[in-house]
């Protein structure tokens, strides 16, 4: 035990004189917590810190962001990307306004009952706003964890993630939000992934892979599976009273973002034709070529221009189309367009 508490009062003073000032350490509200936890999930601090102060300017308390429409804040989430984060999130503070008199739940069956609260989130905002000694493992704990211990599990499954989940969770002191901080910030700011800062380390001492010259040989993460390749050719869909086609998107990768009609390479264009409704000219106008990387997929598209004189009720005047939100990716091609 002593050895415990040495490696965490290390931890933990090197933090305290360390942490850089981030606008959400500067409140003790769980609701800005947890907006900034859902935020940096799958973000970097730099990119997050605008968006974290925008959103809290425009929605300063948990109702404001509760009754705001969802297309709002699709528009004001647009750009930080994986925006079933926003979807989940509104979902769920609509469900503590409702069910919880508006205080985000202590209890953690309850937070964790909550939509988008997933181990790493549940872990985060009960830590940091209300003390609960849970863990909040996120990639750059389990780098941390895995050369601290030498430990050359695969780090990308899900069962070595939780049994590092409760490693943490039996050693942790009382300071569990500043401790999770602390680990978290080791590994952003000097336990980095490539040429870690292992000299300025304030738990060196205690470091096995540090010790044994094998910090370069960890984490270990199974070859990750490559990512789709999808190719679309997406229209540009314009009628005589310059409005243009836009389809509110369905699935689950982009579901609620403004999408032109975009189809598989081979789709001919009768059948989009067909599934559209409409006649169109197709003098083959090529506007553009757009690539965008997602976590799991590539899309490569090819921009074109057609033309016709039929109604849909999916016409949005060219002018309004800068205030629906719409993906990075999508944004990028539509630039082609309406430059
Ligand atoms: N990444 C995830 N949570 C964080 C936090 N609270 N502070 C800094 N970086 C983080
Ligand atoms: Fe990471 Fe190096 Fe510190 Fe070990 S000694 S925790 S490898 S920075």
């Amino acid at each position: 035990m002593l050895y415990i508490s040495e490696f965490n009062n290390n931890l933990l003073d090197w933090y305290q004189a360390n942490r850089r000032d981030l606008p959400w350490r500067r409140t003790n509200d769980p609701y800005k917590i947890w907006l900034s936890e859902v935020m940096l999930q799958q973000t970097q601090v730099t990119t997050v810190i605008p968006y974290y102060n925008k959103f809290i300017t425009k929605y300063p308390t948990l109702d404001d962001l509760a009754g705001a429409p969802e297309e709002t804040l699709l528009k004001d989430w647009e750009g930080l990307g994986y925006y079933n984060r926003i979807r989940n999130f509104h979902a769920a503070v609509n469900e503590v306004k409702n069910s919880y008199n508006s205080k985000v739940p202590e209890n953690p069956d309850d937070f964790f009952s909550l939509k988008g609260v997933g181990p790493y989130i549940g872990g985060a905002v009960l830590s940091i706003a209300f003390n609960n000694l849970a863990a909040a493992v996120d990639g750059n704990v389990l780098r941390v964890m895995s050369r601290l211990n030498m430990d050359y599990r695969d780090t990308t499954k899900q069962s070595v993630q939780k049994s590092i989940k409760r490693d943490i969770e039996s050693k942790m002191p009382l300071e569990a939000g500043d401790f999770n901080q602390a680990l978290m910030e080791l590994g952003a700011t000097i336990c980095t992934p490539k040429t870690p800062k292992c000299i300025m380390c304030p738990v060196q001492a205690h470091c096995e892979a540090y010790i044994n010259g094998n910090v370069s040989e960890l984490p270990v993460k199974k070859k990750q599976k490559q990512k789709a390749e999808k190719y679309y050719n997406v229209y540009f869909i314009v009628n005589d009273k310059e409005e243009v086609l836009l389809q509110k998107q369905q699935g689950t990768l982009l579901k609620g973002m403004y999408e032109l009609p975009k189809y598989d390479v081979d789709t001919s264009i009768e059948t989009i034709e067909e599934t559209l409704g409409l006649s169109l000219d197709h003098p083959n106008i090529h506007a553009g070529t757009e690539k965008h990387v997602f976590t799991h997929q590539i899309w490569y598209m090819e921009g074109y221009i057609l033309y016709t004189k039929d109604d849909h009720e999916d016409f949005i005047p060219e002018k309004e189309v800068d205030k629906l939100p719409m993906s990075k990716a999508m944004r990028k091609l539509y630039h082609h367009f309406s430059a």
